[in-house]
């Protein structure tokens, strides 16, 4: 890397932000393109998120992604924000446009890429999501507009009653809400195509827990679960033994940072530098810590 007087700064900021896999794939990518661009992590508590983004303001630095706590607390400081993120409450790409702060969600835009490049079908299909955190509502957001049936389930469901009404009004799709509970599980499952677990169930060091009976899964179904920490979780080794296609939450990771780069840079992400690198980076990294809906 040569960093120069000219090298373009970005950043991911969140609390804790260390084992972020965001700068080893984004480093990745603007070097396999020759940019001068560098990308760290900076920790910011979501008390200090408006010094951070006058920072932006006042360095120059050219984007951000944004994780846990502050995808929410950055929304006020911004000069303009998407329709998605708008909806879900949530900003997770900062885009410095000739000074004027724009903020993106690309967590949904992330999983729906990293079931299509998998080999998942979703138009006319039936989709059933786990859970009902911020990773959850983007996926389901998103993947409701090209789904026919979507089925929410949720250890708490009111807190995705706002949601699914929302659905139904703008996308005309079908959305069942309802529990965790297994009746409900296995119910869902009956008919679904493809299931995505957006709950923290299975990360580590829960690694021998899953929300999914392994005898409910069946080769007709594509699972995609959003944890990656284990890489291959519990839902991920059952649904492949049932012959399932599988989609692990590293490409889903992958997917919303190439969407990301392509905000900032208007170039195609080289997400195969960007897979290598966050694999890499998995592999040396000792077990521990959160494993969903980071940046
Ligand atoms: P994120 O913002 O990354 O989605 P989150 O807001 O902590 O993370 O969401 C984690 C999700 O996992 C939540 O939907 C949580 O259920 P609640 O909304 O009821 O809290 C879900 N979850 C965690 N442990 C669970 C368990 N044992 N069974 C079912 N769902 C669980």
């Amino acid at each position: 890397m040569n960093l120069s007087g000219k090298t373009a700064v970005y950043g991911v900021i969140g609390d804790p932000v260390a084992h972020s896999l965001s700068p080893a794939m984004q480093n990745a990518a603007f070097e396999a393109l020759g940019l001068n661009s560098v990308f760290l992590a900076f920790q910011v508590p979501a008390v200090k998120v408006e010094f951070a983004l006058r920072g932006m303001r006042g360095l120059g630095i050219c984007g951000l992604n944004v994780t846990m706590p502050d995808k929410n607390a950055v929304i006020p400081h911004l000069d303009e924000v998407d329709e998605t993120a708008r909806f879900l409450g949530s900003v997770n790409t900062i885009l410095n446009d000739s000074g004027k702060l724009r903020g993106f969600s690309t967590d949904g835009a992330g999983a729906h890429r990293a079931l299509i490049e998998n080999g998942a079908e979703l138009a006319k299909k039936k989709l059933v999501v786990l859970g009902g955190g911020g990773a959850a509502k983007a996926v389901a957001y998103t993947l409701a507009q090209e789904v026919a049936e979507l089925t929410l389930l949720n250890r708490t469901p009111q807190k995705l009653a706002d949601l699914a009404k929302a659905i139904t009004q703008k996308f005309q799709t079908k959305v069942t809400v309802g529990s965790t509970s297994p009746n409900e599980i296995q119910r869902s499952l009956q008919d679904a195509d493809v299931l995505v677990n957006a709950t923290s169930v299975g990360m580590h060091p829960h690694t021998a827990q899953s929300l999914v009976k392994p005898e409910w899964l069946k080769p007709t179904l594509t699972v995609m679960d959003i944890v990656y920490n284990p890489e291959e979780t519990k839902l991920a080794q059952d649904a492949k033994a049932a012959g399932a296609r599988v989609v692990s939450g590293v490409e889903m990771l992958i997917y919303q940072g190439a969407a990301s780069f392509e905000i900032w840079t208007g170039k195609p992400a080289p997400v195969e530098v960007m897979r290598n690198a966050a694999q890499n980076q998995l592999k040396h990294r000792a077990s521990g810590g959160d494993g969903i809906g980071e940046s």
